[in-house]
Formats: structure tokens, sequence, C-alpha cells
């Protein structure tokens, strides 16, 4: 296994788990450092306890992406123990589906505090906490932000804005040598997806992928990891679809 990302200090919301839980102990493998930051402690914990039981270094860090002041602990907390950060991974999310006519107000809060507010935080946290290494910002963003889906109103609506946030930060921070990309991940049946998309869904999935098959969570880590490692130094602004395939299929 390559080393390539050793030096790296990253912070990884939604660690605990799925997608963040697999791109955490993906870089940890491969020589970061890693704060495994959830809002569930047990999942941190288990995640991090795997990480150093494996070799790697990492920092269980129990609390809330969408809350400011506990981002920025978090990101101090991740310095203390192992230096400046050098990136960060904006995965955590809170998801309801349902029709658009029936979303309610406090719903809508929670899905844009978790998957808008807790980004930006993030990348704030990043600019208090980093160093005068370069850095890399990766934001999870989803093919849901360029297709319709029904009763996907708040999550499309979550998923556009960080496409339009990756693009957006690009410009702003690329002068300070800071690359900001998101991944873009086709059906990976983790335990918050399987919670909201049933085996039928799955199936219909499946058959819509020109792979053929749905994704698994290392997919998804190693596009995570090749955006924040040395090979994709030129690279910024970018929306990478790790998804079979199913973003660019008509019919
Ligand atoms: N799984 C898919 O098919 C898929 C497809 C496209 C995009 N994505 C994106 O990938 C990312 C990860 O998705 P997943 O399927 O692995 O999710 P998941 O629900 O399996 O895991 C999410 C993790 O985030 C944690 N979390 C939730 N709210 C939090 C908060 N407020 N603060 C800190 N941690 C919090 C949860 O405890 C959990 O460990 C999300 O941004 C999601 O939108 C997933």
């Amino acid at each position: 296994m390559s080393e390539n990302l050793s030096g790296q200090v990253i912070l990884v919301t939604g660690a605990g788990r799925g997608i963040g839980g697999a791109a955490a102990r993906l870089l940890a493998s491969r020589g970061a450092a890693v704060g495994v930051f959830d809002i569930a402690a047990d999942l941190a914990n288990e995640t991090a306890n795997a990480i150093k039981a494996a070799g790697g270094k990492a920092l269980a860090i129990v609390a809330d992406a969408a809350d400011r002041r506990a981002v920025f602990d978090a990101a101090a907390a991740l310095r203390d123990a192992f230096g400046p950060l050098t990136g960060i991974v904006n995965d955590a999310i809170w998801i309801r589906y349902g029709p658009v006519e029936g979303i309610e107000e406090e719903v809508l809060d929670r899905m844009l505090a978790v998957g808008i507010k807790g980004p930006i935080w993030g990348v704030q946290a990043l600019l208090a906490h980093r160093g005068d290494k370069p850095a890399s910002i990766v934001n999870l963003a989803s093919p849901a932000a360029d297709l319709g889906m029904a009763n996907t109103a708040s999550y499309t609506s979550v998923k556009g804005a960080i496409v339009a946030l990756t693009r957006q930060l690009a410009v702003e921070l690329g002068p300070q040598g800071i690359r900001v990309n998101a991944v873009a991940p086709g059906a990976v049946p983790t335990p918050g997806a399987r919670a909201i998309v049933d085996e039928a869904g799955y199936a219909k999935r499946r058959a819509q992928t020109p792979l053929g098959r749905l994704g698994e969570e290392d997919d998804i880590a190693k596009a995570i990891a090749f955006l924040l490692g040395p090979d994709a130094g030129f690279i910024t602004g970018e929306v990478l679809h790790a998804d079979g395939g199913i973003s660019v299929k008509s019919m």
C-alpha cells in the first residue's frame, strides 16, 4: 500500500461509518493522521480504534458538524494531536426524503445545517488551523445535484449547493494554495443509504448503472484519497463522479 498521504493531517466529518468511515480508514492506511469526526460516539470510537489497531494515526472526535464552535474545536484538537491540518473531507449528512409539498421547516433546517453549513464551518476551521503547506478540501456531492429524482427536493438542493460551493471555493482559495474538489458517488448501500433506499430501489439503480453494479464504500474512498493526494496536485474545482457511469446515461 502506498503511503502517499504521509505527513497529512485530515479531518473527516461523518467518519464513523459508511463512505466517511471507509475514507478515514483508507487515508490513515496511506499515512495520514485522521480526525474521525462523528455525531455518534460509538461509531467515531469504533473507526478510530480500528485505524489505531491497524497501526494508523487517528483521533476520535464526537461532535455535530452543524455546530460551528464544535467544528473549530475539533480542528484545534486535531492540530494539537498531530500538527496543522492539510485537509478536510466534508462527508457528514442528515437526510429525509419526501414529496416537496410535505417538507417541514425544522426538517429542512436540519438538512441545510448539516449538509451546507457544516461544510462551510469545516472550510473555515481548516483555514484557521492549517499551516503553510498546500491544503485540500473534498466535499461529498451527488449525481442528484444534476439529475432530477422524485421526492428528493431538499437533498438535491443541498448537493447542488455543494457543487456550486466547490467550484466557487476553488477560485477563492486557489491563490492560498488550497485545492477544492468534490466526489459524486453513485448508489452505495451504506447504512445511511439503506435506511432510505429499499431492495427494489437498489435493483433499479444496479440495472441503470452502465458498469452493472452498485458502488462500494471503498470505491468512493479511493476517489477521495486521490483528490487529497499529490497525484491530484493540479486538479481543483472538479466534481469527480465515482458512479459507475449512471450520471452520463440518458436512457
Ligand atoms: N451512499 C450513497 O449512495 C451516496 C450517494 C451520493 C452521495 N452520498 C454522500 O456521501 C456522504 C456519506 O454518505 P453515507 O451514505 O456514507 O452516509 P451514512 O449515513 O452511512 O453515514 C453518515 C455518517 O455521518 C454521521 N453524521 C450524521 N449527522 C452528523 C452530524 N451532524 N455531525 C457529524 N456526523 C454526522 C452519521 O453518524 C454517520 O456516521 C454524504 O454526504 C452523502 O450525501 C452518498
